[in-house]
């Protein structure tokens, strides 16, 4: 698999009506569904091709998936949303699922190196900072694209986990299943805040999405590692 250059980082499509509720839910799950059309045959990848992909992929959502849950909580205004992502959190936290996933990875004898990390570097800072800025709107739209996203993602993640000889699959078999009802309820969540407080006529709700997207593609594609290491050459 050939790294893909950033010029193929496409932009999401426009959308006439950007505050409706379901129009919001049409453009996330079209995001969703071509971010999935693009990926990888499982079949086609090398061992290290699949190593590093789930390393990648470790490395970014271990340690920020319920940080960045934890910032929708505080940026919601709604009692009723803040009632559906507080249950979302502590579904997470009680069920450990960073542990779950580390042992997805162990098994997949695939945890992050320090190439893995660096790889994902630049486009996990970006989520980070936007991440920061608290917007609500903004970070439950991000959020329910990335629920959306994973729990389709699963079934690739867990080929790549049994071609790399894994038997372990509590992971990508519990967000294969429950992530579409995660899914549902942060929509339900998003309908509420905007509701409350509808968003700037400019503003453009999808910022966290095409952030994320960018960062998931530098998970599925590694691209960021080839530009650095070619950007490193450059400078040495
Ligand atoms: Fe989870």
């Amino acid at each position: 698999m050939e790294p893909r250059p950033e010029t193929m980082i496409s932009t999401l499509p426009e959308h006439p009506i950007v505050s409706d509720e379901s129009s919001l839910e049409a453009r996330i799950e079209y995001a969703i569904d071509s971010l999935m059309a693009s990926l990888p045959d499982p079949e086609q990848l090398s061992a290290e091709q699949r190593r590093s992909l789930i390393a990648r992929y470790t490395a970014v959502l271990e340690g920020n998936f319920i940080y960045w849950m934890t910032g929708a909580y505080l940026a919601a205004k709604t009692e009723a949303a803040r009632s559906i992502i507080a249950e979302k959190l502590h579904e997470e936290v009680r069920d450990s699922h960073p542990a779950m996933l580390r042992r997805f990875a162990l098994a997949a004898q695939a945890m992050p190196t320090e190439s893995d990390v660096m790889a994902v570097h630049r486009r996990l800072t970006s989520v980070r900072l936007f991440v920061g800025r608290l917007r609500g709107v903004q970070l439950i739209v991000m959020m329910a694209f990335f629920e959306g996203f994973i729990q389709k993602f699963m079934g690739f993640l867990g080929r790549l986990g049994t071609r790399q000889g894994s038997l372990e699959q509590e992971y990508t078999d519990v967000h294969g299943v429950c992530d579409i009802a995660h899914t549902r309820e942060l929509f339900r969540a998003l309908a509420a805040e905007i509701a409350a407080r509808p968003a700037e006529p400019d503003a453009n709700l999808f910022e966290g999405v095409e952030l994320l997207r960018g960062l998931i593609e530098a998970i599925v594609f590694g691209t960021e590692a080839k530009s650095q290491r070619t950007q490193a050459t450059a400078v040495s």
